[in-house]
């Protein structure tokens, strides 16, 4: 693996770069600018096919030529773009049937992006082609220290039902099941009389009038995600050399593709984020989508390949952000492990979709606060240029699987209100509060993997293996805790009840079993006997090992136990059997018991983390906060901290060794 970019030096700052859009002077004013707001990396061509193959076979790479020179004369690094996520018009009339096919049976039309199905032979062609041309032509320019390839796999086009996808899906079923025999059995075919006698009477997952076989569906989500990696590998190959990555469309909020099975075929995860304008709190899912792309990259230093300074333009409201909000958004990727500072993008665009967009160059120009706030962060990562390369170390770590995401998801759930990251948010922003950082893992993680955390959570894994639940029992057995949440251990990976009562494979670890589910109408509540009520979930325990910790005091299972813990071998597994409103005190409880390093005295608002020898103070309040045990160097400033982070500032602080 080629590793983290090795320049440009420091923490990398820029943004997506559209010099194709803007004439040769505002090109020119362009890189004064970077140069004045210290930006040191741009993302180039990534949509740019049309420009760099006018017509079928013919090339045109002059312009992109000219302008990594000039940036590499003005000591910009490039992150050179492969644009195979906007094919050219050209293709797309050549070749209709390379326009994806919805579930619907819907085929995609042509004028926005994203209009190629991965898996058509004409379009893995027509990659190939370009593709070797741009690493022959530019892998050993000295402006380019890294490939991006394709933009943001999976978002929008996921699944894809044209004829070319049905036929490397059975090609696909084929490798996976040797026989038609295995298929059956798998997909439980005998339910509804679906028993497939011949490969060709395999069709893909279309949508229909009724639930679709979920073990099939489950199977076409896998097939897809391995379609795009299978494109991406193919231009991998081709790059070599100098690190490659692809731009995740947000580890949280992309539900189409398993990025476990991406993370090792990637130099450097790199990630994009948004906010959800709409949420007052939404720094919380930011650290969370921060943690999870570095837990993909095993802790190793990635990237923010993308966010805003401001607005963006495809949520319900452009909302833009307040005095200071990009600079504590951007500090929060880098304290939980990014290298890197990047938005989209570098100056707004003045026609197309995305005008009303925010970039580093707004419309208002220069004389403006978000080019001031540009140009100070600018300054403020130069400073912190000696973290590139730390690490962030966690003693929790919570379960994600994106095919448990899938699996939960599909129709015909005991409740409409089960939601994957629902579950995840729950937990996660417990944690944060208590100002726990936490790593993820997924659930085939090694036994060693999970023995370096004092605690691992289950929010949501409705789908898990046996293998997966026989791991968790020995690291609890080996003085773990766990933590499960409901409706977790149903099923096998494919969508097939484990035998017995639930939460089958978890059964043994939980010291429980379950007699019965009884979700909660919408907007119903119980109460709890530690106190606080709890929504969506009750059922009935029985304890089999466990001792019951609280009971419910309010509904269908009043007096039966709705939270358990089971002292099994040298550690304890926790249950909870509902969605209590206020998760923290028992998960505060519990991390202290479990022994978890987490500073105390703090605001909730303030966030702390570790990178090494330095600490992050994030203040998300508008009242200065007070961090009582931190003492050292405040790096920005340049003076000994005082142990105060004024409001909505933010402090980075590096401790005596
Ligand atoms: C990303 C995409 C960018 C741009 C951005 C706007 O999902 O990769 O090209 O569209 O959203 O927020």
């Amino acid at each position: 693996m080629a590793g983290y970019p090795a320049r440009p030096e420091g923490i990398a700052y820029g943004g997506d770069y559209y010099p194709e859009q803007w004439p040769r002077e505002v090109q020119e004013e362009d890189i004064r600018l970077m140069r004045e707001a210290g930006v040191t990396l741009v993302s180039l061509g990534i949509f740019a096919w049309a420009l760099l193959e006018p017509a079928e076979g013919r090339y045109e790479f002059g312009w992109l030529d000219e302008i990594l020179d000039r940036l590499h004369a003005a000591g910009i690094a490039v992150d050179l773009g492969t644009p195979t996520a906007a094919p050219p018009a050209w293709f797309s009339r050549k070749y209709p049937d390379s326009l994806p096919v919805t579930r619907e049976g819907v085929r995609v039309g042509t004028g926005g992006r994203e209009h190629a199905c991965s898996s058509h032979p004409a379009f893995r062609r027509a990659t190939v082609e370009l593709v070797g041309r741009l690493a022959a032509r530019y892998g050993e320019h000295p402006a380019v220290v890294m490939w991006h390839v394709h933009n943001e796999y999976g978002a929008p086009l996921g699944e894809c039902y044209c004829e070319a996808s049905v036929t490397a899906w059975r090609e696909w079923l084929r490798q996976r099941y040797a026989g038609l025999d295995a298929l059956n059995d798998a997909w439980g075919t005998l339910f509804w009389g679906q028993r497939y006698g011949d490969w060709a009477e395999i069709d893909a997952p279309r949508w229909s009038h009724t639930v679709v076989n979920p073990a099939q569906r489950l199977d076409y989500a896998r097939f897809s995600n391995d379609e795009h990696l299978a494109h991406y590998r193919l231009q991998k190959e081709l790059l070599g050399g100098k690190p490659v990555t692809t731009n995740f469309a947000g580890t949280v909020n992309c539900k189409s593709m398993d990025l476990w099975t991406w993370a090792g075929e990637l130099d450097v995860i790199a990630n994009d984020h948004y906010l959800d304008g709409e949420r007052p709190d939404n720094h919380i899912q930011l650290a969370m989508s921060a943690d999870l792309s570095r837990s993909l990259g095993g802790g190793a230093p990635w990237m923010i390949m993308e966010h805003s300074t401001g607005a963006v333009s495809w949520q319900p409201r452009g909302i833009a952000k307040r005095p200071g909000e990009m600079r504590r958004n951007s500090l929060a990727h880098v304290a939980r492990g990014s290298d890197a500072v990047m938005f989209f993008q570098w100056r707004a665009s003045r026609f197309g979709a995305e005008k009303f967009h925010s970039a580093m160059v707004p419309h208002a120009g220069t004389d403006s606060a978000v080019w001031r706030d540009v140009v100070a962060l600018g300054a403020d990562l130069r400073t912190l240029g000696e973290v590139r390369g730390t690490r962030v170390t966690a003693e929790v770590a919570i379960v994600w699987d994106w095919v448990a995401y899938w699996a939960l998801e599909l129709e015909w759930r005991p409740s409409g209100d089960l939601a994957f990251l629902e579950r995840m948010s729950a937990y996660y922003e417990a944690l944060w509060r208590d100002h726990v950082t936490t790593d993820f893992l997924p659930p085939s993680a090694d036994i060693s993997d999970f023995s370096r955390y004092r605690v691992v959570v289950l929010p949501s894994s409705y789908l898990l293996t046996e293998a997966a639940a026989k791991n968790l029992q020995r690291y609890v057995e080996g003085g773990g805790t766990l933590v499960v949440s409901y409706f977790s251990g149903i099923v096998n990976e494919h969508d097939t009840m484990h035998p017995g009562a639930y939460p089958g494979v978890l059964r043994d670890v939980l010291g429980l079993t379950i007699e019965e589910f009884h979700p909660l109408r919408e907007r119903e509540s119980v109460t709890l006997s530690a106190g606080g009520a709890a929504r969506v979930w009750s059922e009935r325990v029985r304890l089999t090992g466990a001792r019951s910790d609280q009971t419910f005091s309010s509904g269908p299972d009043t007096g039966h136990p709705a939270v358990t813990r089971n002292d099994l071998g040298a550690g304890t597994a926790w249950y909870v059997a509902t969605a209590p409103a206020d998760l923290r005190p028992l998960l505060t409880r519990i991390v202290d018991q479990a022994g978890v390093t987490r500073p105390r005295d703090l605001p909730e608002t303030l966030e702390l983390v570790r990178r090494d020898r330095y600490v992050f103070l994030i203040n998300h309040a508008d009242i200065p906060a007070t961090v009582p045990d931190v003492t050292g160097l405040d790096l920005l400033a340049g003076t000994p901290f005082t142990g105060q982070v004024p409001a909505g500032g933010v402090t980075v602080v590096r401790i005596p060794l």
